[in-house]
């Protein structure tokens, strides 16, 4: 039976237009407001791998600031604990705010090595974020990590390529579906969702970026191929693509910038100003996903 066949369930979204009670829905609240998809507060773990100064540390923060226990991974522990017990006292005083109870015993940052580049790592985070809280489940899981070497097509080596493709597609892969067998497992709550980092890359190759665009076009193929299998099962992917230079120190150096000086507003993205568009698509309700989305200052060429 084709698609086209009057008889198919799918001409007319015969198999999407299931039907519930009647109940009246909410009506509109202010952004910011809405719980994000998923678990409830207190059972929900919001994991992000490739947390360094910029988005990855500024999209933990806005998830804290609404009072989700976060989780935060890269290769560099010693920095990450740090910055989980900041994080762990902006949890708390969000979920006093909310009303939310909070055990004390158990904290509500937690820090864990992981490199991209290993699957098993991958895997064992997911493992250790259970065990750390084994009342509660990843219920957003986020992808910042990527490894981009540019350079010369001619010069570019195939270990370039090789370890652009381990983090992103390799990487990407191994962590969306350790994300998505927690969400889907026993069944418990309703989904989640599963955010990914993408760049101008992922949709343009350009000179000098052969082995980073083939990985982020790879890791965005990966993204929608997830999204149409698991959206029916209550997870929702989402990619974003960050279009232009992110602010941080580094790239300050690397310009040469001077002491005292920064980049205009319109001309970089901003970490704190990005994490909102982070916190707004796991807050999706879902009669409203964005696949995806992209972003970049004004000045921005595009
Ligand atoms: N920066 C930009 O201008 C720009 C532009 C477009 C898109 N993006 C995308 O934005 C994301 C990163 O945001 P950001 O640049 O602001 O960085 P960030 O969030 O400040 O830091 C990302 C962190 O990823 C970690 N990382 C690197 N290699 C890793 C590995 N092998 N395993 C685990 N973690 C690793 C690093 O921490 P450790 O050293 O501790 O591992 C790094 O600090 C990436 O997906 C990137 O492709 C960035």
């Amino acid at each position: 039976m084709s698609s086209n066949d009057s008889s198919s369930p799918r001409r007319n979204r015969g198999d999407v237009l299931t039907t519930v009670t009647y109940k009246p829905y909410p009506t509109v609240q202010a952004l910011g407001r809405a719980p994000l998809h998923g678990p409830s507060i207190e059972q929900h773990v919001v994991f992000i791998l490739g947390v360094g100064p910029g988005l990855g540390l500024a999209i933990a923060q806005i998830f804290a600031k609404q009072g989700y226990t976060v989780a935060i991974a890269s290769r560099n522990k010693q920095r990450l604990d740090g910055w989980a017990k900041e994080l762990d006292q902006e949890i708390r005083s969000a979920r006093k705010a909310l009303n939310v109870a909070v055990n004390d015993s158990s904290p509500q940052s937690v820090a864990f090595a992981c490199d991209v580049l290993s699957p098993e790592a991958i895997r064992k985070t997911f493992q250790d974020i259970a065990n750390t809280w084994p009342n509660k489940r990843v219920g957003t899981a986020i992808f910042n990590a990527s490894i981009r070497k540019r350079g010369p097509f001619l010069e570019q080596r195939p270990e370039q390529l090789q370890d652009s493709i381990q983090a992103s597609i390799t990487g990407g892969f191994t962590f969306m579906q350790a994300a998505v067998a927690s969400m889907t497992k026993n069944n418990e709550g309703r989904g989640g969702s599963i955010l990914v980092t993408g760049a101008t890359s992922s949709i343009r190759g350009r000179e000098g970026f052969a082995a980073f665009a083939a990985s982020k076009g790879g890791l965005r193929q990966i993204c929608q191929s997830v999204a149409r299998e698991y959206g029916p099962q209550h997870i929702h992917v989402a990619h974003i693509i960050v279009d232009g230079l992110i602010d941080s120190q580094q790239a300050r150096d690397f310009l040469g910038l001077q002491k005292g000086q920064r980049f205009g507003n319109d001309a970089v993205l901003r970490p704190e100003e990005m994490a909102k568009a982070w916190l707004f698509l796991a807050s999706q309700n879902e009669s409203t996903w964005t696949f995806e989305m992209d972003m970049r200052p004004a000045r921005e060429h595009f």
